[in-house]
């Protein structure tokens, strides 16, 4: 296999998703059309399908030998994750575009024989750009992120959606112990979040590949740890459950949600 030039990837996933931001603030502008996907509330846009249209060209044309899987279509032909694949959400956060006008951002995860090597979360509105590339740390706005720091259960900060503890009761008892508790609807900046410290932990019942893997590559490289909810590996190729922890609170909380 040729050699792969990491950098070139790297600054030219970062020119694509600033491009792709502007694109995004441009259409919030005019006018897009929201249309409806599994059920009334799986929301869709245009612009969702634009940037996933975009990125799709842009990979054609730059890097043929590399695959996308993205939410909105593209990833039905990608079936394992051999070579290089970029894993994109183009709008992480629908409803939150939708309805609150921001919340909501660019997920990418550039993987490698199943490996991540570059990590893009990009929050249109707050114009906060997470990047990390494996074993070189992870940035907010160029500033290194700092691995992060022991805190206990109960001076934690986690993200848990209103629906999930309703419907789970393992979860009523973290949130009991937990200092607070909040939801942003965007699990690629929730996960981001984590990475900063502004999260001690989030915890999802269903996430697919493209919510997690850019924020993955991210809060790896400060020490973050992530499963599903039994502590198995993630695929990054099938929906499941999703824990992503600071390390001083993760088996606290996996003992909880498995009692
Ligand atoms: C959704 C958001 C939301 C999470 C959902 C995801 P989308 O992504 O990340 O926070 O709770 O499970 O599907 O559909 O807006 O890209
Ligand atoms: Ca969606
Ligand atoms: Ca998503
Ligand atoms: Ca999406």
């Amino acid at each position: 296999m040729a050699t792969i030039n990491w950098d070139e990837i790297y600054e030219t996933a970062l020119d694509w998703t600033k491009e792709a931001r502007e694109y995004i603030l441009v259409k919030m502008k005019e006018s897009f059309q929201i249309s409806t996907k599994a059920d009334q509330d799986d929301l869709v846009t245009d612009v969702d399908k634009g940037v996933e249209n975009f990125f799709q060209e842009k990979l054609a044309a730059a890097f043929p030998d590399h695959r996308l899987m993205g939410e909105e279509g593209s990833a039905q032909a990608v079936k394992d994750l051999t070579g290089v694949v970029w894993i994109l959400d183009p709008i992480d956060g629908t409803m939150n575009f939708v309805h609150q006008e921001r919340f909501f951002a660019i997920s990418l995860g550039i993987f490698q024989e199943g490996e991540g090597m570059i990590g893009i979360v990009y929050d249109v509105m707050g114009d906060e750009l997470f990047t990390s590339r494996k074993g070189r740390g992870a940035f907010l706005n160029g500033a290194p992120l700092p691995r992060l720091i022991e805190s206990p259960l109960n001076e934690a900060i986690l993200s848990i959606n209103a629906g999930w503890i309703i419907n789970d009761r393992r979860l009523e008892e973290l949130v009991r112990k937990a200092r607070g508790i909040r939801t942003y609807g965007s699990a690629a900046l929730e996960i981001a979040y984590v990475a900063a410290g502004r999260l001690d932990a989030y915890i999802s019942h269903n996430l697919a590949p493209w919510d997690i893997a850019g924020g993955s590559v991210i809060l790896k490289e400060v020490g973050g740890i992530m499963t599903n909810d039994k502590g198995s590996e993630l695929t990054f190729l099938e929906k499941d459950t999703f824990l992503a922890a600071k390390p001083s609170i993760y088996q606290d909380v996996l003992s909880i949600i498995n009692k």
